[in-house]
């Protein structure tokens, strides 16, 4: 069953009625102010750091899930009944509903009675503020009488502190009410320099600030006494719970339509000068009062929504594809592409699943995270490398994860993750052979943001390998450390206490044992990627060397690492393997499947083709592919996390669509279009909105889970929005499937599409030239004969135009 359905020219999905299995979700803001928003106007927003700097609440564990937000009340005052045009809070029944989430806005509208409305959520570029653009129209044969109020409820800005802290946070909150528009300064007085306001483009009939005196005493959200009365309190917040509510009354002859903005915004002041008059506690609006004057006219309203439009068609506009599948376009052209983005403004911070107050950036996460988004914004996939390189240490070893607003590495979780390193690598080679922008490797970066230490990027690069090589356990295999890739695989661990970090216990073994396959097959293809930059980079003797590495490590992975059927998963600290035919759970994983065969290992002599089947015959489930198989019943000790969960979720067999893309990208490697695009289809949210009721996120976003088939729930996904699986799908249909790819040496063309399709077109933009390119079969193999702008190309690689024109055509025909 669906809830919606895609409006593919308008780039939204439309969500036709409120009740969706959970909060389906969309994101407000891209540069520095960020809001997430539900089809029925839940969410809160933050600047920048969804912990530190939280400007409205969030509630965890609430019932209904999804409560709290932006909330607008219609009320006739004729008789008193009120309603939400988003459904939420008030859930009374609606004539009419629809949410239509586009790109970086939503627009929810709602039906009671004769009388219409409607809001436009979104950020403008270049401001730190939200706009909330309600239209009301009264389609009654009679005029109408209304009051409309608006409601947000601030966040005293530390979120985790916000939720748990109340003997200090009820006496601190502090606000200013000037000219109808609310202040909410709480701490402003000492240590913060930063404040909220809220704003509204018309005559106010009165406001609130204190949340209680909107709600009245032992009332929730959805019956406000203010709404029931059809009159704001005008109360002042001194401590307690501030709130912007406002307050415009609204007389509408028939058919009349007006509109109503709201603006909720957040600003910084120069240290010295907080106040104004200096002297005084009163804060200073100098810098804020244009910005607040800009919005209360419309036409500036309807710029900025015009700005932030021309935003993502720029964005979006770099690839754009038109193939058979409904499914594939939809998802590069408009879904999967604005995932990237999310991923990359959010990291793993804020969503449905992910509170806010948890994880800073992951340095693996975000490495990856830049394969889905470096085509669409070079200049911040460059500032975004150099940050997380500054948290590398010099033994070439990584911060697990690092604070976004400090930059700095996270102590809490320190670093040991032995695949961390690897990826800056492949980040980097992906980075440089989008962009062809050398100047990065030379770029002075300091190991563990310490002034002082400053290297060349390029020499960071090296250490992440040099680490590699102090690290090789006794096989010759890399030694796993805390964990790799697989969070949940502690092989060092022992963890047996409540609470204990499955991840961080040290001590339990040397850690001299535990080895990965997994980071074998990423190391060698991490270090072929460093041979590639150092060849670029003018190292042939560091080139040679990393080739070596690289081959050298692909022989120890078949000696030590190939279990006669599948890759071996890893051996533990007591040497036993793990992922082999020899265990009774556990006996084959996905990850050094897909990897290795990524890395090229056993192309020619048929290991990798044998892998793939068996991940076909064990792993392969109609809703995707599971991590491992027989799932863990019990409890191991020494593989630690993975055996926490129960049979069917997240790593422990559960379908991570993760690294479900590695696989479809091996399937490619070894040219079977068909199956790489059908494991495609399996995990892709368009393909499965038919089962809504099932999947259970948002049909437009890949999720990080489906339960596997261990789970009773087995279809269901979770954790939608923020996983590595957005960058990685995007880069298995784009670049492996499509077969349209960055390369040193220009734009490679070499799709691996199924055999039924006749062909398909594509736009993509590389180093500032559009590629124009039309495929067509002409056979059912996966041969490429290539003629860019009527001259035929050798081999799959065309490279960028010699005489800076800025556009070339190209055609390939598949045989
Ligand atoms: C989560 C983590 C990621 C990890 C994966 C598998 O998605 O963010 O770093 O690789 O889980 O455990
Ligand atoms: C848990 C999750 C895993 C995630 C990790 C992040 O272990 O199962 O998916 O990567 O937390 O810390």
């Amino acid at each position: 069953m669906k809830y919606g359905y895609f409006d593919d020219a308008a780039r939204e999905y439309v969500i036709t009625r409120p009740d969706t299995p959970l909060p389906w979700i969309n994101y407000i803001g891209c540069e520095g102010y960020f809001g997430i928003l539900s089809a029925t106007a839940g969410g809160y927003s933050y600047y920048k750091d969804a912990r530190l700097r939280r400007i409205t609440r969030g509630r965890y564990n609430n019932v209904p899930m999804d409560f709290g937000g932006r909330y607008i009340y219609v009320r006739d005052n004729a008789n008193g009944s009120f309603f939400s045009p988003s459904w939420m809070p008030v859930r009374g029944k609606l004539d009419a509903y629809e949410c239509r989430h586009g790109m970086g806005y939503s627009i929810i509208s709602g039906k009671k009675d004769g009388i219409a409305a409607s809001t436009r959520y979104f950020v403008p570029m270049g401001e730190n503020l939200e706009i909330w653009d309600l239209t009301v129209t009264n389609e009654r044969s009679e005029a109408a009488d209304l009051s409309i109020f608006s409601v947000a409820e601030f966040c005293l800005w530390d979120a985790q502190d916000d939720a748990t802290n109340f003997q200090r946070n009820f006496s601190t909150g502090q606000v200013e009410v000037d000219d109808e528009v609310i202040y909410h300064k709480t701490e402003y007085r000492e240590r913060r320099n930063h404040f909220a306001f809220f704003s509204c483009s018309e005559k106010l009939e009165g406001f609130d600030t204190q949340r209680e005196n909107f709600l009245g005493a032992w009332r929730g959200w959805e019956d406000p006494k203010a709404v029931v009365d059809g009159k704001s309190d005008n109360s002042i917040a001194y401590g307690w719970q501030p709130v912007a509510s406002n307050h415009v009354k609204l007389s509408l002859k028939p058919g009349e339509t007006r509109r109503i903005t709201f603006v909720l915004g957040y600003h910084e002041n120069p240290k010295t000068e907080k106040f104004d008059p200096p002297d005084s506690q009163t804060l200073n609006k100098k810098y804020v009062k244009k910005t607040i004057a800009k919005f209360r006219d419309h036409g500036a309203v309807d710029a900025a929504f015009a700005g932030l439009k021309a935003n993502w068609d720029t964005l979006l506009g770099k690839i754009q594809v038109k193939t058979p599948d409904i499914h594939t376009d939809r998802m590069v052209n408009v879904w999967n592409a604005y995932q990237c983005m999310a991923t990359f403004n959010m990291s793993r911070s804020a969503s449905t699943f992910e509170s806010g107050i948890g994880r800073g950036l992951g340095f693996r996460d975000s490495n990856q995270d830049l394969l889905g988004f470096v085509h669409m914004v070079p200049e911040r996939a460059r500032e975004r490398i150099l940050d997380i390189a500054a948290t590398q240490f010099a033994s070439g070893g990584a911060y697990h994860q690092y604070q976004p607003m400090t930059k700095k590495g996270n102590n809490d979780i320190g670093g040991g993750f032995n695949d961390d390193p690897h990826w800056l690598v492949i980040g980097v080679a992906q980075y440089l052979k989008e962009t062809g922008d050398y100047s990065i490797l030379d770029e002075q970066v300091p190991f563990d943001t310490t002034p002082g230490t400053e290297v060349p990027l390029y020499e960071h690069l090296r250490r992440s390998l040099q680490y590699a090589l102090d690290n090789i356990g006794p096989h010759g295999l890399p030694l796993i450390g805390q964990a790799d890739w697989n969070d949940c695989l502690n092989l060092n661990c022992f963890s047996d206490e409540p609470g204990q970090s499955f991840q961080c216990l040290k001590g339990a073994t040397d850690g001299k044992t535990a080895e990965s396959v997994f980071i074998a097959g990423l190391m060698v293809l991490s270090s072929r990627e460093l041979a590639g930059i150092a060849k670029e980079h003018g190292k042939p003797e560091d080139e040679e060397f990393y080739l070596s590495t690289s081959q050298k490590m692909d022989a120890t992975v078949r000696q030590h690492g190939w279990d006669g059927e599948w890759f071996l998963r890893a051996y533990d600290a007591n040497g036993h393997k793990i992922g082999s035919k020899e265990n009774d759970e556990g006996k084959i994983f996905i990850e050094p499947q897909g990897f290795c065969v990524i890395a090229g290992i056993g192309i020619e002599d048929g290991l990798a083709r044998k892998a793939l089947d068996s991940v076909n015959t064990h792993l392969a489930t109609k809703h995707g592919i599971v991590l491992q198989q027989p799932a863990y019943t019990h409890y191991y000790i020494e593989l630690g996390e993975i055996s926490s969960y129960p049979p069917g979720y997240k790593e422990n067999a559960g379908i991570f669509c993760h690294n479900n893309p590695w696989v479809i990208i091996a399937e490619t490697m070894l040219g079977n279009g068909d199956q790489a695009h059908d494991y495609y289809t399996r995990i892709c949210p368009s393909a499965r909105e038919e089962i809504s009721d099932l999947h259970k996120t948002e049909p437009y976003v890949f999720s990080q889970m489906i339960a596997g088939r261990d789970a009773p729930s087995h279809g269901e996904a979770k954790n939608s929005w923020l996983t590595g699986t957005a960058a990685w799908t995007f880069f298995a249909a784009t670049a492996y499937i499509l077969g349209i790819r960055a390369e040193y040496d220009g734009l490679r063309v070499s799709p691996v599409i199924p055999k039924a399709w006749e062909g398909f077109s594509a736009s993509r933009t590389y180093s500032g030239v559009v590629y124009d390119i039309t495929v067509k079969r002409a056979g059912p193999g996966n041969s490429v004969l290539l003629v860019a702008d009527g001259k035929p190309v050798v081999g799959t690689v065309v490279p960028l135009p010699r005489d800076g024109r800025k556009a070339v055509k190209v055609e390939a025909v598949l045989s």
